[in-house]
Order: structure tokens, then C-alpha cells, then sequence
């Protein structure tokens, strides 16, 4: 990913110096796979098992029919690990990315469930016109979001009565101290180089960055209309935390 965002440094620090940004699909193909190929592991071996755990959220997705959604899906992978754990649900993935839609084409082709899962390229502002859902995902993207807000409200009100929004995001400490621990000092770095640039590049930016601190993503769905958030109780799962968001 250093490497990704290093093809693009003198952009970069064009944007550090304007206050501008660069697109996720500007930075290109070696971050798109790079960002795809370091989730991957986890979505295929670890996803499933964690959600079999929460029971409610368990019942809910293994509900023959149930539709799901997944937002900045990327590679897909998530998508593709949930269908596979969930053979009766139906899936729709919203991504702003034309060649992420391609590339998760291709891996639901390759795992053959594209029989059940729709990847669009769309944003996920406009989340409610796919719906209904019984629950919307969003894994490791909210942050890079330039309005978090428009795309929670959304997915509020695309979920049928009883829904769920999960966003896992990553597992930075909740206050700002220094030394930074290890997890925030690595997140500043891809923030900097990679998700803070990409969410400055659609202004009005709320320019959250990588390091989404518990509270930020508690105002963001506040906001949005969501009256609960949760943390959910999925340890060690990389980078990660996973939130659950209830209407
Ligand atoms: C860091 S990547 C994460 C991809 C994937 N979820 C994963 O975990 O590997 C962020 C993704 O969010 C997408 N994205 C950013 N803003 C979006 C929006 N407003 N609506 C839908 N997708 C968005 C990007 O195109 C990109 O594919």
C-alpha cells in the first residue's frame, strides 16, 4: 500500500498543500488489490465463525430470504464469505468504484454465488433504493466516506423493521494520547497516505481519516438517526471492531 501511494507522492503533497484530496480510484489498481488481498484472509476464514457467535445477528442473516447488503465492498470478499455462510440470503453490493464492481465480479463468478449476490456500482447515499435489507454492512470503508452521515441515514432507511448496520472499523484506542499505540500509529499512516487524501477528494469532506475514534462513529450515527451503537463481541479479529447500529 506504501508502495501504492508512493506512485502518486507528488499528488500527494499537491493535495497536503491545497487542502484537496485523491480518489481511491485515482491511487489505483496496486491499492485496490492491496486493500482487497489484506481483508481477504480474514473475510474467507474468520468472518463466519465471528458472526455465528452473536446470536441475534446470527438468526437474522441465516433467516431464509433475507436480503443484505454490503456498502464499499471493494475485492467483494465479505460479500462472497457471507454468502457462502448464508445459502437462503440475497446479497446487493454498493460501491463507487467501477473496477472494484469488475474485480467482485469476478471473485462471486469464481466462488459461484454470483447467482445470489449483485454487486452495483452506486453510492451508498443512495443505499434505500436498493433495499429493503435486513442488515447493511459496511466493512473498513465508513471512514473513507467524504459524508458517513448521508450513507448511515441511508442505510437506516433501507432496513426492515428489526435491522441492523454493522461497520467494522478499525480497532484505534478512544482518546487521542501520546505515544500512540501501535494499532493508532500504523492507521495514521494509512491515514495520511491513503484514506484522509481519498475522503478530502469530494468536498464537503467531513474527513474523518482512518483513526475513527469510538465517539466519532457514536456522533456519525447519532446523526444519522440510529438511537444505539453497540460493540459487538468479536475479538481479535485483525485491525478490527465490529459495531452494531440499531434504528
Ligand atoms: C478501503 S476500501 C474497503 C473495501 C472492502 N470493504 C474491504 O474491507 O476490503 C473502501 C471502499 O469503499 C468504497 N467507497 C467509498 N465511498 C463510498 C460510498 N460513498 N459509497 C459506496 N462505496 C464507497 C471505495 O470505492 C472502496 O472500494
Amino acid at each position: 500500500m506504501f508502495a501504492a501511494s508512493f506512485a502518486h507522492i507528488s499528488e500527494l503533497l499537491a493535495a497536503y498543500r491545497s487542502g484537496g484530496g485523491l480518489r481511491w480510484a485515482e491511487l489505483g489498481a496496486d491499492a485496490r488489490e492491496c486493500q482487497a488481498e489484506l481483508n481477504k484472509p480474514w473475510f474467507e476464514r474468520e468472518l463466519a465463525p465471528a458472526l455465528a457467535c452473536v446470536g441475534h445477528l446470527h438468526g437474522r442473516l441465516s433467516t431464509p430470504g433475507a436480503r443484505i447488503a454490503d456498502i464499499g465492498f471493494g475485492g467483494g470478499h465479505s460479500t462472497v464469505a457471507l454468502a457462502q455462510a448464508y445459502p437462503g440470503a440475497t446479497f446487493v453490493g454498493l460501491d463507487v468504484d467501477e473496477e472494484s464492481v469488475q474485480m467482485a465480479q469476478r471473485v462471486a463468478g469464481d466462488a459461484g454465488v454470483d447467482d445470489r449476490v449483485d454487486f452495483v456500482l452506486a453510492d451508498g447515499s443512495g443505499a434505500q433504493q436498493h433495499g429493503p435489507f435486513d442488515v447493511v454492512f459496511a466493512f473498513e470503508c465508513l471512514h473513507d466516506m467524504p459524508r458517513p452521515v448521508e450513507v448511515l441515514s441511508a442505510a437506516r432507511e433501507a432496513l426492515t423493521p428489526g435491522g441492523r448496520m454493522i461497520v467494522m472499523d478499525e480497532v484505534v484506542s478512544d482518546e487521542f494520547a501520546g505515544p500512540a499505540d501501535d494499532v493508532d500509529k500504523i492507521m495514521y499512516g494509512f491515514s495520511v497516505f491513503v484514506c484522509l487524501p481519498d475522503s478530502m477528494s469530494s468536498p464537503p469532506s467531513a474527513a474523518t481519516g482512518t483513526v475513527m475514534r469510538r465517539s466519532a462513529l457514536e456522533g456519525y450515527a447519532r446523526d444519522a438517526g440510529f438511537s444505539t451503537v453497540t460493540v459487538l463481541p468479536v475479538e481479535d479479529f485483525g485491525f478490527f471492531r465490529f459495531y452494531e447500529l440499531t434504528p
